[in-house]
């Protein structure tokens, strides 16, 4: 990804050095670099003394330790003025303590969330940068000049202060995180409860990349699903072992989530999924102990009605991530506004879909204090959504095919439609049993009652 971006950069006519301790990735970058000004190094002191302070550079390495030896190994070579940009999937805490130790020695920090991919890094990624306005208008027509571009608007921004680039992007993770386990599931849906073959799920798939939902991941969805590797004796997806793997951004996503006290559960829900197939021994053993319900195949239930289905959990996923956004902020101090957020993810990014472009007409009508579904728009499609999730939702539940994230959406959804929630019998509970107090509905204050108990 980091000799993707490079060449991207020194492609737009910008003259570029890069370093990377792998001589086979220096030889491949020099072999690469044929007609741009790029120029590849090995040691850190030739490659520092290539450019001319004050000097923006860029690190793309592995979340973790790395991203400080990288550092480390750049520190005796840098001058006042210089300014260190870590465009890899960084922790945002990580993020806030490598700027405070760069900027107390007099160097510069930023931090950038690169998304799309190997090939979004050549072509044109979304990137969401966060740190000091002054720093990001140093690299600002860099970045743009090699950002995807949306109608001509570069998807790169400053998305706030401080570590604000990070945490948008791991919430950009935890949101893909909840798009790709929907489309997992739908693709379930449609071959054990509609009884597709893996062609007649393609065909579905590469129909919804021209609808509503149609984005980079539906179209990947639709080519893996038609992909044949002519030495296999069957299509390569039947043959991908069924345990998902994850670095991490999703988990924190959720983890930061809970701390903020955001509800995302259909970004949980994604994560847990993953986990669970993880456990395939434990899984194996069970399908034989645990009995499947006999097929219970909904006859009001099509392949266009799952793809609305999946667009109602796409919305949850983005407008979950998006609230999460908004409080972090807020309780961060970064400043964060989601209209162009939302306007940076429009091309470029592994989340991109048509629906952000609705997802940012809705953000310039709400405020950033206020819950994304209270948008007139928003709140319509949603209801006209609703029908087909909770049928999808249901067929699936007969048949004993497993929709973490459609479930999690729906009652996402039925919960915050619901104007008075069972959530008193809870307050009750905690009353009797640890005189925790509870609020009456018909008078103020803090109330407590002995519930009969002796
Ligand atoms: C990304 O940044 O999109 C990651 O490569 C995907 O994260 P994962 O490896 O945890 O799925």
């Amino acid at each position: 990804m980091g000799s993707n971006l490079l060449l991207n950069i020194a492609s737009k006519g910008h003259t570029v050095a890069g370093f990377d301790v792998d001589s086979a990735k220096v030889e491949g970058l020099r072999g690469r670099s044929e007609g741009m000004q790029i120029r590849a190094y090995q040691d850190p002191a030739a490659f520092a003394a290539a450019l001319a302070p004050p000097r923006p550079m860029l690190l793309l390495v592995p979340a973790g330790r790395i991203v400080d030896e990288a550092i480390e190994s750049l520190l005796p070579h840098l001058s006042p003025g210089d300014f260190v940009i870590d465009g890899g999937n960084s922790h945002y805490k990580d993020t806030a303590r490598r700027a405070s130790t760069l900027e107390a020695n007099g160097y510069g920090f930023l931090g950038l969330g690169v998304s799309g991919g190997e090939r979004g890094a050549r072509l044109g990624p979304a990137m969401m940068a966060g740190g000091t306005p002054e720093n990001y208008a140093r690299v600002q027509a860099v970045l743009e000049s090699a950002a995807a571009k949306f109608e001509g608007e570069p998807c790169v921004a400053l998305v706030g202060a401080g570590p604000a680039g990070h945490y948008v992007k791991m919430v950009h993770n935890g949101i893909e995180y909840a798009m790709m386990q929907s489309i997992a599931e739908v693709y379930d849906v449609l071959r054990r409860v509609l009884g597709h073959s893996l062609q007649d799920a393609a065909n579905v798939f590469d129909r919804w990349t021209s609808s509503p939902l149609g984005g980079f991941l539906i179209e990947i969805t639709a080519s893996i699903l038609a992909y044949r590797n002519p030495d296999d004796p069957d299509p390569l997806v039947e043959l991908v072992l069924d345990k998902a793997k994850a670095k991490g951004t999703g988990k924190w996503t959720t983890q930061d989530a809970m701390d903020l006290g955001v509800p995302i559960p259909t970004i949980d829900a994604s994560v847990s999924a993953r986990q669970l197939s993880e456990s395939r021994e434990t899984r194996m053993k069970l399908a034989t102990l645990i009995a499947t319900p006999g097929s219970a195949v909904k006859p009001s239930l099509g392949a266009e009605e799952l793809g609305l289905a999946l667009e109602a959990a796409f919305w949850c996923a983005y407008i979950q991530g998006l609230s999460l956004i908004q409080a972090a902020s807020h309780e961060y101090g970064f400043g964060t506004d989601l209209r162009k957020v939302t306007r940076i993810w429009r091309a470029g990014c592994i989340v991109r879909s048509r629906l952000l472009v609705p997802l940012a007409e809705a953000s310039d009508r709400v405020s950033n204090r206020d819950h994304l579904l209270t948008d007139p728009a928003l709140a319509a499609r949603v209801t006209t959504l609703l029908p087909h999730l909770r049928t999808a939702v249901a067929a699936s539940a007969e048949a004993g095919i497993p929709v973490p994230c459609l479930g999690a959406s729906l009652s996402y959804l039925d919960g915050y439609r619901t104007a008075r929630l069972p959530a008193n019998i809870i307050q009750a509970q905690r009353d009797l049993f640890g005189a925790h107090g509870f609020e009456r509905t018909d008078r103020p204050g803090v109330h407590h009652s002995d519930w009969g108990q002796p």
